[in-house]
């Protein structure tokens, strides 16, 4: 059984090179389907859940071949309709799949998604977006199976809420379809502007200005492009707050700091000194921290995705915080893993009030997903003594080269087997 043995105690400090976004990497792949030709992509992060999702692609007929510092995807062959890779199950990534399948071959064929067990992630969005596009849509023998009725056809679709996946998802299928698409109350995360970008590039006509409405005139082809993908803001959040809480000195490269300007407005708010310089942050430790409330928002809210890593460096901060998480039901599991390591977290339903100790203490705990894993790697480095932490594939999932960067840094990790 593998775990990370982790020394804690020791300040970070120095420079850490930020890694392409995981949630940018998922639509466009997706999207390049939408696309015949040879692309070359820089800045895909190697992390599991990417090489997972291009072992799919490639079960699809897509060819992929990492060449240097890039990735060269070509889509010019039969792509096929239904997905068997059990790889499938494990990632929640593929869930753009769906749009690119019925954009490139008019249908689809997928199992049910998976991903992180934070919640109960219903796709009822994506499926009322697709549906309206003139698609048939609907679960036969466990599978997702769509089909286009007549032609693909733009249309009105108003989301109840800002669903990520879902405006991705339409914006993929409609890119191609006929006339024009309208989303409402679409999701602006920097991630779907990511993702605009690429299919712009490639020839489409999308415009998105950020105020929730994105507005899709369907064009006949695309044409392949090479593309970079933007850097990963949740990455970035991660290692602000590490460098932080472990009362260091660190400088973020190849951000872009004002995807994540949520978390260093906090950040800054419980005591942080944060400096932006173009695409370099410092994040220093200057005092104890104090205790900030923090709910979490589709963006430009705080995002979900920081939360269990806020919860962790709130776990030391003097006085008491609240964390309201709005976003998925099933988002406070890192919180039991930090109360044995010392926090003093009381959880009621999506509210989570933590009151600081003065220190945490290393402890054997168990990463419970993605996130919370990081939350708790950002403890046991801040901890008094040694950690373990078991279940770290979590963390390999969404962190490319975790290890190396903080060895980097100054930590002191290391990956350990007992048989
Ligand atoms: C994406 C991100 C994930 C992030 C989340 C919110 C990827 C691969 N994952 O996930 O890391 O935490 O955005 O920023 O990009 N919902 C519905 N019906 C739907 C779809 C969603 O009710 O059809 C609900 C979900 O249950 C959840 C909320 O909407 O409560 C947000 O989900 P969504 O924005 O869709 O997140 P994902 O795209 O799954």
């Amino acid at each position: 059984m593998e775990y990370l043995e982790i020394q804690g105690g020791k300040p970070l400090k120095g420079t850490v090179e930020i890694s392409g976004a995981k949630n940018s990497a998922f639509p466009i792949l997706s999207a390049a389907l939408l696309i015949k030709g040879k692309m070359r992509f820089y800045n895909l992060p190697k992390i599991l859940d990417i090489l997972g999702f291009l072992e799919i692609l490639k079960d699809l007929g897509v060819e992929v071949q990492e060449e240097d510092d890039s990735f060269v995807v070509d889509t010019s062959r039969d792509i096929s309709t239904k997905i068997l890779s059990s790889e499938y199950h494990n990632l929640r990534g593929t869930q753009t799949l769906l749009g690119a399948l019925i954009g490139r071959n008019g249908e689809a064929g997928l199992p049910s998604l998976g991903g992180c067990n934070i919640g109960t992630r219903p796709i009822d969005l994506h499926i009322k977006g697709i549906k309206a596009l003139g698609v048939n849509i609907g679960w036969e023998g466990g599978y997702l199976k769509a089909k286009v009725k007549d032609k693909l056809r733009g249309n009105l679709v108003y989301f109840d809420f800002p669903s990520v996946g879902a405006t991705e998802n339409l914006i993929i299928a409609a890119t191609l379809a006929s006339g024009e698409t309208l989303i409402e109350n679409a999701a602006k995360e920097p991630e779907v502007r990511d993702l605009v970008r690429f299919l712009n590039l490639a020839g489409a006509n999308i415009e998105m200005n950020g105020s929730g409405v994105i507005k899709i005139k369907g064009v006949k082809n695309l044409h392949p492009v090479d593309y970079r993908i933007i850097p990963d803001r949740i990455e970035s959040s991660t290692y602000l707050i590490m460098g932080i809480m472990t009362k260091g000195n660190i400088v973020l490269k190849n951000c872009n700091p004002w995807d994540f300007e949520p978390v260093i407005m906090k950040l800054r708010e419980a005591g942080a000194d944060i400096n932006i310089n173009g695409n370099e942050i410092r994040g220093k430790y200057r005092e104890r921290l104090h205790g900030v409330n923090v709910k979490t928002l589709p963006f430009p809210g705080f995002p979900t995705d920081v939360q269990p890593q806020m919860m962790a460096l709130l776990s030391t901060a003097q006085g008491t915080s609240v964390v309201i998480e709005t976003i998925f039901e099933n988002r406070f599991r890192a919180a039991e893993e930090l109360i044995k390591m010392g926090a003093n977290i009381r959880i009621e339903g999506n509210t989570s009030v933590i009151t600081g100790v003065d220190t945490l203490k290393g402890g054997s705990v168990t990463a419970p997903d993605l996130r919370g894993g990081a939350a708790l790697l950002i403890a046991a480095l801040s901890s008094e003594g040694i950690s373990k932490i078991f279940e770290p594939y979590h963390i390999d999932r969404g962190y490319e080269n975790a290890i190396k960067k903080i060895i980097g840094l100054g930590g002191v990790i290391e990956r350990r087997n007992i048989t």
